[in-house]
């Protein structure tokens, strides 16, 4: 098992972008498939590689859950969940908008339509907690040299550690950052809206997924004293960066009620995304 896990790693690299042209990334999309990836990964990583570190920075901007649990601890329990479903919800519209870039600095010949940015976009994934929304993004095209994944927990070498208040990367670095179900987590959502603001290019994508309880608008921000369970309460918190909105997926008016007690999960995303402009 060990040779064969070791032979694995050895030649993924190399391999994978050599068959490039197979497209066989396509196959991701099956969600077994990936689903057996992303598993095999975390056990390889975590079990042979003891890879699995928790950041131990300044704590002061996270939530405590409603259990007594830290945010790490909550997310920690939850490292078992790698289907990377609720990421899936928006990354499958991401993957369909071909024209993100701000018309003024595309060439002139292509202008209003880069069909290829897919396979050249810097994308990062902040609180993925597993590898299963990076394979996702390989799934639809990402490339795995482009995705990074920031989060305060990892066993992935495609994962820094790192608080999403404080980003370890320069301004303007990457032309997607996706969060999904992350920001309640926060209780300076301002904060990780103007970090993400600033690692993102001008003309870049914001991704925002939120998976919301309509009830009790579950995606409460504590600071924020209000419920974040609406789009403009995201477009809100970005302003006045807000540039063009390619997709808003607000909650329907009738939704089936959610019976928590009986262990129901909560079904309904909210999902928003834009194009940011900064000044200059
Ligand atoms: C509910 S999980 C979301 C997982 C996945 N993105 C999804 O939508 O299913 C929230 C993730 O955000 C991470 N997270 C919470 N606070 C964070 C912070 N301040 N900086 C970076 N990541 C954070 C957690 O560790 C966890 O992995």
């Amino acid at each position: 098992m060990r040779l064969i896990d070791h032979l694995i790693m050895s030649i993924s690299a190399k391999m994978w972008a050599k068959m490039e042209w197979t497209r066989w990334y396509t196959l991701l999309r099956v969600d077994y498939f990936r689903e057996l990836v992303v598993a095999w990964r975390k056990r390889y990583f975590i079990e042979r590689q003891n890879a699995l570190r928790v950041w131990d920075g300044d704590n002061r901007r996270m939530t405590i859950m409603k259990s007594g649990l830290s945010t790490i601890e909550h997310n920690l329990e939850g490292l078992h969940d790698i289907r990377g479903i609720r990421g899936l919800r928006i990354i499958r519209p991401l993957s369909v908008i071909e024209t993100y870039r701000p018309l003024s600095i595309m060439p002139a010949a292509s202008r209003g339509y880069d069909q290829d940015y897919i396979s050249t976009a810097m994308v990062l994934d902040i609180g993925p907690r597993t590898e299963g929304e990076l394979f996702s993004l390989m799934a639809y095209g990402f490339r795995m040299p482009n995705i990074r994944g920031l989060d305060l927990i990892s066993y992935s070498p495609m994962i820094d550690l790192g608080d999403m208040h404080a980003m370890p990367y320069q301004d303007d670095t990457f032309d997607i950052v996706i969060a999904s179900c992350v920001l309640v987590y926060s209780t300076d959502p301002k904060k990780a809206c103007d970090e993400m603001v600033r690692v993102t290019k001008s003309g870049g994508l914001i991704c925002i997924s939120q998976d919301t309880i309509p009830e009790t608008g579950i995606a409460a921000v504590g600071a924020l004293g209000k419920q974040l369970s609406k789009i403009d309460d995201y477009l809100e918190l970005f302003t006045p960066h807000v540039d063009r909105i390619f997709f808003s997926h607000e909650l329907p008016d009738r939704l089936k009620p959610i019976n928590l007690d009986a262990g129901e999960g909560s079904n309904y995303t909210t999902g928003l995304i834009f194009s940011i402009k900064k000044a200059g």
